[in-house]
């Protein structure tokens, strides 16, 4: 293995993978750019070993802090190794000074390089079409890139999503104001494509401030919807360009239905960094009240708009930040589901947690390491009474790790 930046810690001697010269593992790697892409880390492994090798890293952060993990279920997944992201955000670029245009990801190690990622095996066909048109669109033009050292040039972003459900399609370019681009052109090429699913929506958002992260300050152009809908569960849910969704959705479906398994009929459900409400509605069945709490505007009204569409009536939702919201005038719960990015919980939502002593809490995390760390101090009121894995993001070295908590 060729690693940078090694550094020893509690024994172990940990860097940044570069490469992978030689592994006792054969197995096919199916993409060109998997040595230069930093998006797949064990694509030349099975689905079974990878799963395998996430499920001992994750077991051995619980021993280590000595947190018994109650009656532990094993990993869950779907079986789609590859196709499974809904969502792919491309940058505009390219991989040497002077190149021509690329459309695709950084280069590992080497973030100021964009490699032309048109193949990118993780989404679906669709998706790698509407890629190929607009790169070969703008390559034709030559048109410039925005370059984040300058700050000059046009194009910026390319945001893709794909409900896998339903097929539905939104596309989202994004440019500086620095020259214009003809829209309606590139909407008539795309429309004209022949492709499983269906376009939804295209919008051309307008980014100029120097963040190198995918947002938009105004919508230049429209062309249908601003928003796809995917179906989970027997539910319809609305997602925005700017809305969290998990970005697997047959690993989320059974995420949700193992989540659903868990929760035994209550009063009032609490489903804190709720995102577009998905948890919530899909529990609202068991639970005479349903209350979540999210960050994010855009989310939170994608939730509203769900729940009149599937006709729940018993969700409300809060705009805010969970410290904060806990602390306000709100039902007290008989289950807390909290589900928060991969920073874990801030340490006054730990402490609200273990004032307010809620009969269970559902801790689900895409980080075992934050989640170990929150863990660890809700055990003094705390026990595990049930847990699983389920792997959301095949190829990559991440794992969702849901542990049931039970009061003492
Ligand atoms: C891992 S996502 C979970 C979303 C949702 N449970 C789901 O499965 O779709 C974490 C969510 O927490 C939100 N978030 C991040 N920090 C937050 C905070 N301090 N307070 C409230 N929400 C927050 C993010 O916007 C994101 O939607």
């Amino acid at each position: 293995m060729l690693a940078r930046g090694a550094k020893k810690k509690h024994g172990l001697l940990t860097g940044f993978l570069l490469e992978v010269l030689d592994t006792p593992y054969t197995g096919e790697t199916l993409c060109k750019d998997f040595r230069l892409c930093g998006g797949c880390v064990s694509q030349h492994l099975s689905l079974e070993k990878q799963r395998q090798i996430k499920e001992r890293e994750v077991l051995a952060l619980f021993q280590e802090k000595e947190i018994p993990l109650g009656q532990y279920k094993g990993v869950f997944g779907a079986e789609n190794k590859y196709a499974y992201r809904n969502k792919v955000d491309f940058t505009f670029g390219n991989q040497v000074k002077g190149g021509p245009l690329h459309l695709g990801f950084h280069q590992k190690a080497m973030r100021r390089n964009v490699i032309d990622t048109s193949h990118c095996l993780l989404v679906h066909q669709d998706l790698r079409t509407i890629r190929d048109v607009i790169a070969e669109y703008f390559s034709e033009r030559q048109a410039p890139f925005y370059d984040i050292y300058t700050h000059e040039g046009l194009l910026r972003f390319l945001l893709l999503r794909r409900a896998e459900f339903t097929g539905e399609i939104l596309i989202v370019l994004i440019i500086s104001s620095q020259e214009e681009v003809d829209a309606k052109e590139l909407e008539r090429r795309l429309l004209a494509l022949s492709l499983e699913g269906r376009i939804k929506g295209f919008l051309v958002g307008i980014k100029d401030s120097l963040g190198n992260f995918v947002d938009y300050e105004q919508v230049a152009y429209q062309w249908g919807e601003n928003f796809i809908e995917e179906q989970l569960c027997g539910l319809r849910f609305r997602i925005y360009p700017e809305s969290f969704f998990q970005t697997n959705s047959a690993g989320a479906q059974i995420l949700f239905e193992k989540t659903l398994s868990l929760l035994d009929d209550g009063e009032v459900l609490w489903d804190l960094y709720c995102g577009a409400g998905t948890i919530g509605q899909i529990a609202s069945k068991k639970f005479k009240k349903v209350i979540g709490i999210e960050l994010n505007e855009v989310a939170v009204e994608a939730a509203r708009q769900s729940a009149l569409r599937n006709h729940i009536v018993n969700c409300e939702y809060i705009v805010g930040d969970v410290k904060e919201a806990v602390e306000g005038n709100i039902p007290s719960p008989d289950v807390v589901v909290v589900d928060p990015p991969r920073a874990g919980l801030h340490p006054k939502v730990v402490q609200s947690l273990l004032q307010l002593l809620p009969p269970k809490i559902l801790y689900i995390s895409c980080n075992p390491k934050t989640q170990v760390r929150d863990m660890e101090q809700l055990m003094a009121s705390y026990v595990v009474e049930q847990s699983f894995m389920v792997d959301l993001y095949p190829n990559t070295g991440h794992v969702e790790t849901v542990c049931l908590l039970t009061r003492k």
